[in-house]
């Protein structure tokens, strides 16, 4: 039986125990995407008091075309190496490891924030974004945005970061492209299978792998079901997952899709098991389930009912450092 004590090796990464921090934004960056000396003791006091063996940070947009708020950690371009640099060694002393989550808002990153007009899979409005009609991606920017991936990736490794987490849930790019809700495309990247709805996705894994070499972690966060009629269901995360492990995914985190990260009807502790029991039975890498966890016990539970192999837990330790105590 597994427990939340029990260390777990991630690729060539082995993280001290099984509780996660998940990205959760604080929104508190300087104007250039910078990580500041608020945002730096906040993860320092959660890596020492948190008891953690992971903090995936917050998501960093990619290239300002992606960014989703202001106040949003930028990866998108080298200048910012060095205030990461000190994120990253202020956690790494307190003996806990740390992922970039790396993000593309797509639909969500509107030109009052970017200054450019938005882009998505389809002239699909975000649902929680409706003023502004994204316009349909070329797969030249397909492939310009995978690249703009494969060079964040890079930077995070610069930095000092044990591995990166692609964001491809609760809206954003990927999940659009994922998502029938959002994806109209009539090319290869369109809804019609789970393989043409993960083809960015994969292409995005194998670009950033070339990036940064065999001996780097990449998880994948998933919003494997958007829990709406016409949306991604269970079957298709477990699909895309066994899909996304062929492509060299080390880590999946599961959550929800288009609707954020909210199952309709659920807050008890795991309330995305529904996916993560499927996927964990369909794949052999380690799954990562966040949703719903407030105390050590009920996340130690969801690991002897063999639920994932990681339990992530958010708000509990955004409002309190000493969560656990
Ligand atoms: C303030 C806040 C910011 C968040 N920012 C992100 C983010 O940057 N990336 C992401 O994937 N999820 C984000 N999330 C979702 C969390 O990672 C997590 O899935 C959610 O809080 C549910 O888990 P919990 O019940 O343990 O809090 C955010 C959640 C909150 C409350």
């Amino acid at each position: 039986m597994i427990h939340l004590s029990d260390p777990i090796t991630i690729r060539n990464l082995t993280l001290p125990n099984r509780l996660v921090m998940p990205p959760m934004a604080t929104a508190k960056a300087d104007e250039n995407g910078y990580v500041t000396d608020e945002v730096c003791s906040y993860y320092q006091e959660r890596a020492k008091y948190s008891k953690i063996g992971l903090i995936i940070t917050e998501h960093s947009y990619i290239h300002l075309q992606g960014k989703a708020h202001p106040g949003q950690t930028s990866m998108a371009s080298d200048d910012v190496i060095p205030s990461f640099q000190r994120l990253t060694d202020s956690i790494h002393r307190e003996g806990v490891k740390v992922f970039a989550q790396l993000s593309h808002a797509g639909s969500a990153a509107l030109s009052k924030t970017t200054g450019q007009p938005p882009v998505g899979p389809s002239p699909v409005c975000h649902p929680k974004q409706r003023e502004e009609l994204p316009a349909e991606m070329t797969v030249e920017q397909i492939h310009q945005v995978t690249e703009w991936f494969a060079q964040a990736a890079l930077r995070a490794k610069r930095a000092g970061f044990d591995g990166v987490e692609l964001h491809s849930a609760h809206g954003y790019l990927l999940n659009q492209f994922f998502s029938p809700l959002a994806n109209r495309r009539t090319d290869g990247y369109g809804p019609q299978t789970v393989e043409n709805r993960v083809r960015f996705h994969r292409e995005v894994i194998l670009a950033v792998r070339q990036a940064v070499g065999e001996d780097f972690p990449i998880a994948l966060r998933l919003g494997g079901c958007d829990y709406e009629a016409g949306g991604s269901t269970v079957e298709d995360c477990v699909a895309a997952s066994r899909l996304l492990e062929q492509s060299g995914v080390d880590l999946l985190h599961l959550t929800g899709g288009m609707n954020g990260f909210v199952r309709p009807g659920h807050g008890e502790p795991g309330y995305f098991r529904d996916l993560s029991v499927p996927v964990k039975g369909a794949v052999h890498i380690p799954v990562l389930l966040t949703g719903g966890v407030t105390t050590p016990a009920q996340a130690e539970v969801l690991l002897e009912e063999g639920c994932a192999d990681l339990i992530g837990v958010g708000r509990a330790i955004f409002k309190n450092a000493r969560w656990a105590d």
